[in-house]
């Protein structure tokens, strides 16, 4: 809500969006192709053509493997109600996105958070996996690269996380929505569903494509049971997805790497900024330079996040994201670098803080 009364976002969460015109040039004579676009109902797991557009982005999917959804935040919803049940155990990664916990919490599903460690960059440790183990656990939650640290585990971590969710058959819920904005290349994992016979990939076409406003989600998987779960329970929701927006998801989908390499070029530009801003203010702010994505979760060296991010806003109207919004104490803020005006905003948080020293 913040977010929209506030004149400088600070923490936004996606990279540098389009307007339709853009996406449209990208291939110039798909401007007729949206002018034909029928609008009845499409099919209910998703245009088909834009499930086997999909289903190049991974090694072991096919067009079958998918149901695309109304951004990202529906196939949550979804998942935890189809897969899960008041009384089940989830683990989820954390700190984390809300709806990672905060959906299965509503259902009376048991949460144990599964806490990244600061200490070590935010890196997640699978030998405490055995520790959170109950009989009721039937999923783990994953967040790779994570929100919101910009964390990518090793290969060697991501493999024992996996074997750990097929030695005790738990569903693994991967949430990839950044996957592709790695900062170095070499260090993108594989999706889990294509490794992971019960693993459940999500991906989006928000963040690493930088376009929320199509509303494109989707999970994807092998198993058939979450597909034919996930399709029932989506006839309660939005029952089939936006016939405009599928069909400029597809572009946008056969455009994976002209706009990943246009988002990860204003992303690391803009995280070197940020990284020497943070450096020049390491009386105020410490963090782990983020590997992957949009975001990076700083440390307040002084007062309370809360407070100095509502002084913040009020002063200059730059809008920073406190950690108690995501229920992880109150010393850390979330800081958003995907936006070409990021630098500038910046510069407002740097005056505000020349006049708080004054
Ligand atoms: C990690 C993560 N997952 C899911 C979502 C939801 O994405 P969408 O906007 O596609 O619903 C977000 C949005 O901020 C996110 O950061």
């Amino acid at each position: 809500m913040l977010e929209r009364i506030a004149r400088h976002l600070l923490c936004s969460s996606d990279p540098e969006s389009m307007s339709v015109g853009e996406l449209l040039a990208l291939e110039p004579q798909s401007i007729q192709g949206l002018n034909d676009v029928w609008l009845g109902y499409t099919e209910y797991p998703g245009d088909p053509a834009l499930r086997r557009e999909l289903a190049t982005l991974y090694r072991n999917i096919d067009a079958d493997g998918f149901i695309v959804h109304t951004g990202a935040q529906e196939a949550i919803f979804s998942f935890m109600h189809s897969m899960l049940a008041s009384g089940d155990h989830l683990i989820v990664h954390m700190p984390g996105y809300q709806s990672h916990y905060a959906v299965a919490q509503a259902m009376g599903v048991d949460v144990t958070p599964w806490l990244a460690r600061e200490e070590s960059g935010w890196s997640l440790d699978p030998d405490e996996l055995d520790a959170m183990l109950t009989p009721h656990a039937r999923a783990i939650v994953l967040c790779s690269p994570h929100n919101p640290t910009g964390y990518v585990p090793t290969r060697d971590v991501f493999d024992a996380i996996v074997e750990f969710a097929r030695r005790n058959g738990l569903w693994l819920f991967s949430d990839e929505v950044y996957r592709g904005l790695e900062h170095d290349p070499a260090t993108r994992l594989p999706a889990v569903c294509d490794v992971y016979e019960r693993g459940v990939s999500l991906g989006a076409l928000s963040k690493t494509h930088g376009l929320a406003g199509l509303r494109l989600g989707w999970i994807a998987t092998q198993s058939k049971n979450v597909l034919a779960r996930m399709s029932a329970f989506k006839d309660y929701l939005t029952i089939s997805n936006s016939a405009p927006s599928e069909y400029l998801s597809k572009i946008a989908v056969r455009h994976t790497d002209a706009l990943l390499d246009r988002n990860t070029a204003i992303v690391r530009a803009n995280l070197d900024v940020l990284d020497a801003f943070l450096a020049r203010r390491a009386d105020r702010f410490e963090w782990h330079r983020p590997r992957a994505g949009t975001i990076g979760f700083v440390r307040l060296k002084l007062g309370n996040a809360e407070r100095f991010c509502a002084d913040l806003l009020e002063r200059t109207g730059v809008l920073l994201l406190p950690s108690t919004l995501i229920d992880h104490g109150d010393a850390h803020v979330r800081i958003g670098f995907g936006k070409r005006n990021m630098p500038d905003v910046l510069g407002r948080l740097d005056a505000y803080l020349d006049e708080c020293a004054a």
